[in-house]
């Protein structure tokens, strides 16, 4: 704990001292980044895109030296893709697939299936029939187009509500609780060789969500649905601290599938004061932890690696500061946290 008591006080001197500390870059010793540091089978990612990638140096270099893995933030999803019918625009995922091609890291697609970001001119109106042809052509055209390069999807996103249930959205209301193999089965013709994951928020923990997910899980399984993988979010916050995320994520391993933390920020209530700083990264180290505890854990993801660029202040008002490095791309107590973490792990991990 000495390291980080000392990468603490560091931070809370940083304040004062703007300037000092240099994010790493791609000439760090590997033993200074997360990246270097994480077990080879467990990817670290970040979601990234937008407009830092292209505009800031310091972005992309930290973006590389910390990370083996890149989300898809915003560049895959339906709405971006195909912002008219027929006509997809790839120039935001390209750039994205050939920055992480160009820096040795896998990219995560994100997402095929959610009740958010359709395109407007999809219609709840339509047939059902039409629909379910409109949904088909999407993922089998996003999945082929990245065949090969994109190492695994989120196949649906968000699809079970707080008490368990199925959510309700335009593809249950419509196309009926089948939607969503069908769309697992459609993105495995597309690349046999994806992993399909399932990704929901609020079930790190023993929710009713969570329940509610895993018989979904479960039952898809048992119908030989080819769901590789339940993807945890975690969008946390210091109030709401997930109960038992190792025995949660177990329970899913032993369906078979593997798993992942997908999109892991926690939200501070704003200003964040420095003991504030010191939770988050106790809770960042707690969801670490977990997935290094849990043998299927295959990947390791923050949404958004640092404060300059994370969707939370734009969606939780009153709410921010939220990632591994600050808006000057200062590594947080978080950040330093996961690295003390993950050289204990590699201590106390035979080789
Ligand atoms: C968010 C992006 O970060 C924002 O930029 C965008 O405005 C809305 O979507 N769960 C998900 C992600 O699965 O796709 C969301 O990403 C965050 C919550």
């Amino acid at each position: 704990m000495a390291l980080f008591l000392v990468a603490c006080a560091a931070y809370v001197g940083w304040d004062r001292d703007v300037g000092q500390a240099d994010p790493p870059s791609g000439q760090d010793a590997p033993s200074l980044t997360l990246r270097g540091l994480m077990p080879g089978n467990v990817r670290i990612g970040a979601a990234a895109d937008g407009a830092l990638l292209d505009a800031d140096p310091r972005y992309r270099a930290t973006l590389a030296a910390d990370f083996n893995a890149i989300t898809a933030e915003n560049a895959m999803k339906w709405a971006n893709l195909e912002p008219t019918p027929g006509a997809y625009d790839w120039t935001a995922s390209d750039r994205l697939i050939s920055f992480a091609q160009e820096n040795g890291q896998a990219v995560y697609g994100h997402t095929l299936v959610w009740h958010s970001s359709v395109p407007p001119w999809v219609s709840e109106e339509w047939s059902a029939e039409r629909l379910r042809a409109a949904l088909r052509q999407h993922v089998v055209t996003t999945v082929t187009r990245y065949r090969g390069q994109v190492w695994a999807w989120d196949v649906v996103n968000e699809v079970i509500a707080e008490d368990g249930s199925l959510r309700d959205s335009m593809w249950l209301r419509r196309l009926g609780p089948s939607y969503i193999a069908d769309a697992f089965r459609w993105a495995h013709e597309a690349d046999p060789d994806a992993r399909l994951f399932i990704n929901e928020y609020g079930v790190e923990g023993r929710t009713k969500k969570a329940n509610g997910l895993f018989k979904l899980v479960r039952g898809l399984r048992a119908d030989g649905v080819p769901v590789h993988g339940v993807g945890f979010q975690a969008h946390l916050r210091l109030d709401a601290v997930p109960e038992d995320p190792i025995g949660n994520m177990r329970r899913f391993a032993a369906l078979g599938v593997s798993v992942a933390v997908t999109e892991l920020d926690v939200r501070l209530a704003l200003p964040a004061k420095p003991e504030m700083l010191l939770d988050q990264a106790l809770l960042y180290q707690h969801m670490l932890r977990a997935c290094l505890a849990v043998s299927t854990c295959e990947s390791f993801t923050v949404w958004g690696f640092t404060d300059a660029s994370s969707w939370i202040s734009a969606h939780y008002p009153g709410y921010g500061a939220a990632c591994l490095y600050d808006k000057d791309m200062r590594a947080k107590p978080a950040r330093d946290l996961l690295l003390h973490e993950l050289r204990t792990h590699a201590d106390e991990t035979p080789s």
